[in-house]
């Protein structure tokens, strides 16, 4: 049977900074964090908005975009690091605001930036058995990624979730059954201690450990996946055969370092010359966006659907899963027709143009009302649409 993607839909804040902007507020020539970390804009959640309402927001767009009824949904999984509660899931809050049946099989994974991939392969795998019995997945990658103002990471933050609806029905990508490649290995790259709001990271190694577990994935990939077996000694290299290469991007410098060793590895003796053609696509959203933790590579792959100008159809994706701590996996699937018509429909582009942004001191002063939002008296806020209220006898409250 097959498994794939139907439908996907994203939500981000309103709001963004502008990194020039931001650069040179932290003394910092504009071009290390527009050039030297290929970022332009990062997204700045206003303080209504969560992990749970931006999971929201994106799962009704990819429903609506698949015209899916809430009974059509069997498993609602949310992969998140930045949930708003020990126990309770995200993807229970997430349920009752969108009116998802009870029969349904409701939870939350964790795997730093590689949960929500660990919910997609699950979900795909739920398909295949034939378990789902025609009901279809919702996979939601929601964060707010936090490291802090003032600190190295700062340039590297970012918020938004991506909606993944998995079905027996792929209309914009059909994955390859057993072309994965896992690799985990136990490292204190990047963490989040309980009593921190903020990530911790070890900047540079966090960066070692990315491209060793791509390197580990990658082979990995090679070896479980049939065609490698039958082009070894093949002429040209290996990554060719994909028509693009979408990697976890939690800044568009890491996919030009990532697709470098990828090529490097190939055995390519001009690893960065087909960064643009392979790659290229797949950064214009998030470079207007900045990390979005789980979400990352999956709003690279919707920048690849909606702005490459090849005709994809057909044609096979190489995609790369990172979570520090760690887990990756390299896996691969193949465009479906009118994938790109679907995805372009969304207006991806348009979305990210209506945003406002923030000053300076607009954004450090939200990021200071973050840390005591979560025991804010709940009051009714202006507004339409998802938003969190604040709390009452330790109950969050959200407005639909
Ligand atoms: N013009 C152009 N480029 C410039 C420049 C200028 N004026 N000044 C510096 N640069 C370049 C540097 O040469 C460097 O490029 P290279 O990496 O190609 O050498 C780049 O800008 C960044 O400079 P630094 O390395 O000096 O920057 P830094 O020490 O301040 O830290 C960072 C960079 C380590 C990425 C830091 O932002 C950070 O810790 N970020 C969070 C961690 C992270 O994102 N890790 C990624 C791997 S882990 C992961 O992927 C999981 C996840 O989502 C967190």
């Amino acid at each position: 049977m097959q498994a794939g993607l139907e439908s996907l839909g994203i939500a981000v804040p309103p709001t963004y900074v502008e990194l020039a902007e931001l650069a040179k507020a932290r003394g910092v020539a504009p071009g290390k964090y527009v050039d030297g970390l290929g970022v332009t804009r990062m997204a700045v959640p206003l303080v209504e908005e969560d992990t749970v309402t931006l999971a929201a927001r994106a799962a009704r767009m990819a429903m609506e975009a698949a015209g899916c009824a809430p009974e059509d949904v069997g498993m609602l999984v949310v992969g998140t690091e930045t949930a708003v509660d020990h126990s309770k899931p995200v993807s229970s809050y997430v349920q009752g605001l969108l009116g998802l049946p009870t029969r349904c099989r409701v939870f939350e994974t964790k795997h730093a930036c590689y949960g929500g991939t660990a919910a997609l392969l699950l979900a795909m795998d739920w398909v295949r058995s034939g378990s789902a019995k025609g009901k279809k997945a919702l996979i939601i990658c929601s964060d707010i990624a936090r490291y802090g103002v003032g600190t190295p990471g700062e340039p590297t933050q970012g918020a938004g979730a991506v909606a993944l609806l998995v079905s027996d029905k792929p209309k914009l990508l059909a994955f390859e059954n057993g072309k994965t490649g896992a690799y985990a290995k136990d490292v204190m790259d990047f963490w989040r201690p309980l009593y921190s709001k903020d990530a911790v990271v070890d900047g540079h190694y966090s960066v070692q450990c990315y491209l060793d577990a791509l390197e580990g994935a990658y082979r990995a990939y090679q070896e479980a996946s049939a065609d490698a077996r039958e082009d070894a000694g093949g002429e040209g290299q290996y990554s060719d055969r994909f028509a693009a290469l979408v990697y976890h991007v939690p800044y568009g410098k890491m996919s030009r370092k990532a697709h470098r060793h990828v090529r490097t590895l190939d055995g390519d003796k001009e690893p960065d010359a087909s960064f643009d053609r392979l790659v290229g696509p797949s950064l214009v959203l998030p470079s207007q966006v900045g990390n979005i933790y789980t979400g990352s590579m999956y709003l690279a792959l919707a920048s690849l659907l909606s702005s490459s100008r090849e005709d994809l159809t057909g044609k096979q994706v190489g995609l790369f899963s990172y979570g520090s701590g760690s887990c990756a996996e390299f896996f691969s699937a193949v465009v479906q027709p009118e994938a790109q018509a679907r995805v372009k429909a969304l207006g991806l582009e348009t979305l990210l143009e209506k945003r406002r942004a923030l000053s300076i001191p607009e954004y450090e002063a939200i990021m200071a009302a973050r840390e005591k939002l979560d025991d804010k008296p709940a009051e009714e806020t202006p507004g339409e649409g998802f938003r969190y209220q604040g709390t009452r006898d330790h109950k969050r409250i959200y407005a639909r």
